[in-house]
């Protein structure tokens, strides 16, 4: 689907979207109309529960007269709460109605909205992000779905008073975009096709924009000393891999990295405490960290944010095989400190620990962030509205859970503390990967922590919010790529040169 902006003006082709106000208050577009259809429009409100709330939509043919398919109204809700959030909300529902009618071309008219703090062109920009990102589909298996099921949606044009502000304010709002979408196809992709190596091919294309890409293989993380994330991986006929991938954007080149890591287990059989076979089918998004830092990275470097960030992935398949590490061996991680690996199952954290270290030896950077579908603890505690933030940081807890309300991928701020890193004491090493049940969530956290070297870091567990089971006003349901979003604003807001 291409979009545009342009300046208002009724289309000659398709459908048009128009905004009405709560209480059926018309904005300007959908009031001409109205009284082109001799008040049709208000008609077909009065007839219905339409009443122009926040999500409400309706439906019509186009009144004889017009050149159009159809008119779609959507509720904007009250004019003083209409923010950023509620105009990607109107671009995703409207995206939505549209992907269901066989339109191939639409209009959407954002008039000024009397009473809203937002600019024509900041609503126009936003709604059309919306529009963006509920219209993502990922339909490449689909070899039998017919045309007629399919959204023919090609081409969308987002009228407004300001369409060249609306444009260049639209511009990095695609490159996030790309960056969401490029996440979302890869945790998406079935593990027989995204397998570690098969993901860092996918990580090396974005050298195509300037990102500088390094792949280390099983032999280079050996001699590093990575025993934890290889322990993981050597169950697995996939050879194991390490991406480490720089955008240099500063103009300043020596000024300190910001470092993003994810876990990046392409799938999670739980290995030799192999999981139960039901839902075992969801371990294939185990690598949506990964796939998170990925895309944030392709993100930043298409809209060339000036900023020196590090994206490291630690990507793995765990799986039970004759040679899979067992309940009970002791690994030494790359830090120097030994684990027992009580439960092969706990391995995200395995792989954290020495993509971690390895960040922070070589980087050494103002922060690191690390994501990781950790725990199904998280899930218990938090559903799939809010993911999980641990941090060593309150400056950095702060703003990322600042960022999250407002890109709406919110995060809440569990607890750490040493009665909870008790948990881990093992009687044979330094620590084991497990803390027991209680407090699931945190013992991992802290079980990260011990590999951060007090470097400023987060770990975001994003466990329940990385799939949706059910459609959201700017995410359909499937891959989320919850993360990305709330990243790339933490960094324009405090980390960017200006
Ligand atoms: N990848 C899982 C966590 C997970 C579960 C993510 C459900 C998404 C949905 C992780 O590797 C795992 O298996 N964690 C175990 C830890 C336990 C063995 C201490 C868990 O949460 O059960
Ligand atoms: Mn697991
Ligand atoms: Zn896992």
């Amino acid at each position: 689907m291409k979009i545009s902006f342009a300046k208002p003006g009724l289309p000659t082709e398709g459908a048009i979207v128009v905004g009405v106000l709560e209480g059926r208050v018309l904005t300007a577009t959908a009031g001409e109309l109205d009284g082109k259809s001799g008040g049709t429009l208000t008609r077909a409100m009065n007839a219905s529960r339409f009443e122009g709330k926040k999500d409400q939509t309706l439906m019509l043919v186009a009144p004889a007269g017009l050149e159009l398919s159809r008119v779609v109204l959507v509720g904007l809700g009250a004019a003083d709460k209409f923010d950023v959030k509620a105009a990607e909300a109107l671009g995703g529902a409207a995206a939505a109605q549209l992907q269901g009618t066989g339109d191939t071309a639409a209009a959407i008219a954002v008039d000024a909205i009397d009473g809203s703090s937002l600019s024509a062109g900041d609503i126009a920009a936003h709604v059309a992000l919306g529009a963006r990102l509920r219209s993502y589909r990922f339909d490449k298996y689909m070899t039998k779905e017919k045309k007629e099921e399919k959204p023919a949606l090609k081409k969308l044009t987002v009228l407004c008073e300001d369409a060249s502000a609306a444009k260049r304010l639209f511009q990095p709002m695609e490159s996030v975009a790309n960056g969401v979408c490029l996440t979302r196809d890869l945790a998406s992709e079935p593990a027989n096709v995204i397998y570690p190596e098969s993901l860092a091919d996918q990580a090396r294309k974005l050298a195509d924009i300037g990102v500088d890409v390094e792949v280390l293989g099983e032999k280079q993380m050996r001699k590093l000393g990575m025993g934890a994330l290889l322990g993981v991986g050597q169950g697995s006929d996939r050879e194991s891999q390490l991406v480490v991938m720089q955008w240099n954007g500063a103009g300043d080149t020596d000024s300190k990295p910001i470092a993003f890591v994810g876990k990046g287990v392409t799938f999670d059989s739980g290995g030799i405490s192999i999981k139960p076979s039901a839902n075992m089918e969801d371990m294939k998004w185990d690598m949506g960290g990964a796939a998170v830092v990925i895309g944030l990275m392709k993100a930043l470097a298409e809209r060339k944010a000036r900023v020196n960030a590090i994206g490291v992935v630690g990507l793995v398949e765990n799986m039970p095989s004759g040679k899979a590490q067992r309940p009970g061996d002791v690994v030494t991680s790359m830090s120097g400190q030994t684990v027992e690996v009580i439960n092969t199952d706990a391995e995200g954290r395995l792989v954290l620990a020495d993509a971690l270290w390895y960040t922070q030896d070589r980087f050494k950077p103002r922060f690191m962030i690390n994501l990781a579908t950790l725990t199904g603890a998280i899930i218990i505690s938090l559903g799939s509205e809010y993911a999980g933030l641990f941090s060593n940081d309150d400056t950095l807890a702060q703003r990322i859970a600042a960022a999250g309300q407002a890109v709406g991928e919110p995060v809440w701020r569990m607890p750490l503390g040493e009665a909870y890193d008790k948990q881990l004491k093992s009687d044979i090493a330094d620590m084991k990967n497990v803390g027991g049940r209680e407090g699931g969530s945190i013992t991992a956290a802290q079980f990260l922590k011990r590999f951060v070297n007090d470097v400023p870091w987060a770990h975001i567990d994003i466990a329940g919010v990385t799939w949706a089971k059910k459609d959201a006003a700017t995410v359909p349901k499937g891959a989320t790529a919850f993360g990305v979003r709330l990243l790339e604003r933490l960094v324009a807001e405090h980390y960017e040169e200006k």
